[in-house]
């Protein structure tokens, strides 16, 4: 089976055998709490399943509204913050051209709306939208998140004066809590297609639920292909007790090492642009579940070699405090080579030949060594390719050691209480009624 796998090459000087012996107790020990379901934050754990216990009928039917909608829009609107939106982005950018909209024009092409406040934002999409046929699904677990609300409040008037009432209704999905919220409400009374989120499945763990299927199905892409390399990562992390065999584990075990080592910050790396969104689902889903309790490694993310030429210096040289994981992946999907020029004026002949992905892993390998000799601890998850099937097991693998990690750290790695300090705040500056007279903090 094509996998990804972990490389500990790049690890050598910084973790010992002896350090992955004296943590494998307690790593095992936190998955054996996850799998029976008897630690913090218990109820939050029906992603661990979902890839086996997907209702086909759920599938079925998103593919159906695909069919419904796509030949009459060229643009799907998804509104929605955080969990809501970062692992449909995350698969879509993945998998879609970097100029997707000029190239790929028969595919209705995704937009985003609801994880921004920014009214210049709003204001170019509604002139995009004046010109675009579209539709929109508003996706929020709560139903009542501030910024999504806000966005949809716009779309739907939009629509509903392009296109009037009833039409506008039938371009329109919802995706939220199967009873409760705004949202549910609203989707009930204007008779909106709706799907639900599971009430066991938290926000950052949501991308292969509706939440996540419904736009990368809309987007063109094999939803079947991503949960089945969900499925087969859940098979690896389920069977393999030993972390040397299960990448999950192993992952968890060496990142909670580096951090009782000092590396408080992980740079999860990439060599592809494309990569970027799985870099911010990612710092989500670690950042909320871990960042607690006055602990938590800082995940960051930089897009290599792009960010060689304005972080490389601190990464090389600057506080020894980071860590790195390194997403190598092995087939680029393209080729393109290096043309001989007769006058060599660029001194660039000696690359006549090579593949641009070739020149990349050689630059690759070579920030490996220069970072690791450089006082950086580089992990490398290598990955096959990049398509759906890889990306459907990169979601499960990263949740499950999450989970893992999670509970390692001593965290309830499901809950996000400090998420809420700011939005009180706002509320009382805006005057929300229930907020009169309380004081910022
Ligand atoms: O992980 C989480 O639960 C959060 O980040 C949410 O995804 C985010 O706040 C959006 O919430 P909602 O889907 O309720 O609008």
């Amino acid at each position: 089976m094509n996998t990804i796998k972990i490389d500990k090459q790049h690890l050598a000087q910084y973790v010992s055998a002896a350090d992955i012996n004296e943590i494998s107790a307690e790593i095992l020990a936190a998955r054996n709490t996850l799998l029976a379901g008897n630690g913090k934050g218990n109820d939050f754990l029906g992603w661990v399943n979902l890839p086996e216990e997907q209702d086909a009928a759920i599938v079925e039917s998103i593919k159906a509204d695909v069919a419904r909608l796509s030949p009459k829009i060229s643009l799907f609107v998804v509104v929605g913050i955080g969990g809501s939106y970062l692992g449909a982005r995350a698969v879509i950018e993945a998998l879609q051209s970097e100029f997707a909209h000029s190239v790929e024009p028969r595919r209705p092409y995704v937009v985003y709306a609801g994880h921004t406040l920014s009214e210049d934002y709003y204001s170019q999409l509604l002139q995009l939208l004046d010109r675009e046929d579209y539709a929109v699904a508003v996706i929020s677990k709560s139903g009542t998140t501030t910024e999504p609300a806000v966005a949809f409040r716009i779309l739907k008037a939009h629509l509903e004066n392009k296109y009037g009432k009833a039409e506008a209704a039938s371009r329109i999905i919802a995706v939220t809590d199967a009873r409760r919220g705004a949202l549910h409400d609203i989707a009930v009374k204007e008779g909106y297609p709706m799907y639900v989120i599971p009430d066991n499945v938290g926000g950052r763990f949501s991308v292969l639920t509706p939440v996540g299927l419904l736009p990368i199905a809309m987007a063109g892409y094999d939803i079947d292909a991503l949960l089945q390399g969900a499925r087969d990562m859940r098979r690896i992390c389920m069977e393999s007790d030993s972390i040397a065999d299960n990448p999950a584990l192993e992952y968890a075990a060496l990142r909670n090492i580096l951090y009782r080592k000092g590396k408080k910050v992980e740079m999860l790396v990439n060599f592809l642009p494309n990569l970027k969104y799985i870099s911010e689902w990612w710092k989500q889903l670690y950042g909320e579940s871990e960042g607690k309790e006055g602990k938590g490694i800082l995940p960051h993310s930089l897009s290599f070699t792009t960010d060689l030429h304005s972080m490389g210096q601190y990464v090389q040289q600057g506080e020894r405090l980071m860590f790195e994981t390194f997403i190598s992946v092995d087939k680029p999907s393209s080729k393109v080579e290096i043309p001989f020029d007769e006058q060599n004026l660029d001194g660039i002949n000696y690359l006549v030949g090579k593949t641009l992905d070739e020149i990349n892993h050689n630059a690759e390998l070579g920030t490996m060594i220069a970072h690791r000799g450089g006082g950086v601890p580089v992990l490398k998850i290598q990955v096959p390719k990049v398509d759906e099937y890889v990306l459907g097991q990169m979601i499960y693998f990263f949740e499950f050691a999450c989970g893992v990690s999670g509970y390692t750290l001593g965290v309830n790695p499901f809950d996000q209480p400090g998420v809420e300090a700011y939005k009180k705040n706002m509320f009382i500056l805006l005057g929300k009624p229930g907020y009169e007279g309380q004081q910022l903090q």
